[in-house]
């Protein structure tokens, strides 16, 4: 049985935001290698969650990368803001960006690395020509706005797609997936090429500790 390695980017979506600082303390020492913070502005998403200013304050809690997932409109308008507010990875959805080669060479010279993300239905025809220059895509295998949703089973059969078309080109682009993921479809989306893992309301679940929840979908992995 071969446990294949994937690092672990728990979202703060599900955290407790009352304690926010503590909990970004927390799961960094439960053994998380991102903290994922998704960025939404009611406008791209039917959600709205948080700015820069909340991504300074957690920045000392923590020295683990910060992974930004802007779920938001017209996103190179906010690329300077997040990159000084501490973020490590920006990325930015196909869907959202009209010059998508142009920001992700913003993200660049701002030293951050760049991601591009696309939603369960946009293909992965749309994102080929970025691969170049991205260091990541993030697949979501929900609609983007919330937590707690369940995974879209199809949507694997793009990472498979994704994992054989950068192994063709013999890039080093690295795939994260995000949207309900937990202990009981964290294997198959390792199977199927993911390298980078988001999870929120399986790890932040109030039910159990944060320790304990990491050490279960890690160890859920076959
Ligand atoms: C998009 C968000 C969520 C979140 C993960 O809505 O990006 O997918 O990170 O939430 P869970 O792990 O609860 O599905
Ligand atoms: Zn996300």
């Amino acid at each position: 049985m071969v446990i294949k390695n994937f690092k672990l980017a728990p979202s703060i979506l599900s955290a407790d935001f009352s304690r926010l600082g503590e909990e970004v303390r927390d799961v960094s020492a439960a053994g998380a290698d991102y903290i994922h913070l998704d960025v939404m502005d009611g406008r791209y998403v039917p959600n709205i969650t948080f700015g820069p200013v909340v991504i300074e304050s957690i920045r000392p809690y923590t020295n683990l990368p910060l992974d930004t997932h802007l779920m938001i409109s017209e996103p190179e308008r906010y690329i300077e803001d997040f990159s000084k507010a501490g973020s490590d990875i920006l990325t930015v959805h196909a869907e959202a960006s009209t010059h998508l080669h142009r920001t992700i060479c913003q993200i660049k010279e701002t030293g951050c690395l760049a991601g591009v993300a696309i939603n369960p239905t946009t293909a992965l025809s749309t994102i080929e020509n970025a691969l170049p220059y991205v260091d990541l895509v993030l697949i979501l295998t929900v609609n983007p706005g919330f937590g707690g949703q369940t995974l879209i089973p199809e949507v694997l059969a793009k990472v498979r797609d994704l994992k054989s078309l950068i192994n063709e080109k013999g890039y080093s682009t690295q795939i994260e997936v995000d949207g309900g993921i937990n202990a009981n479809t964290a294997s198959q989306v390792v199977q199927s090429g993911a390298d980078i893992l988001v999870a929120g309301s399986a790890i932040f679940n109030k039910t159990e500790s944060i320790a304990l929840a990491v050490e279960r979908l890690r160890n859920s992995v076959q």
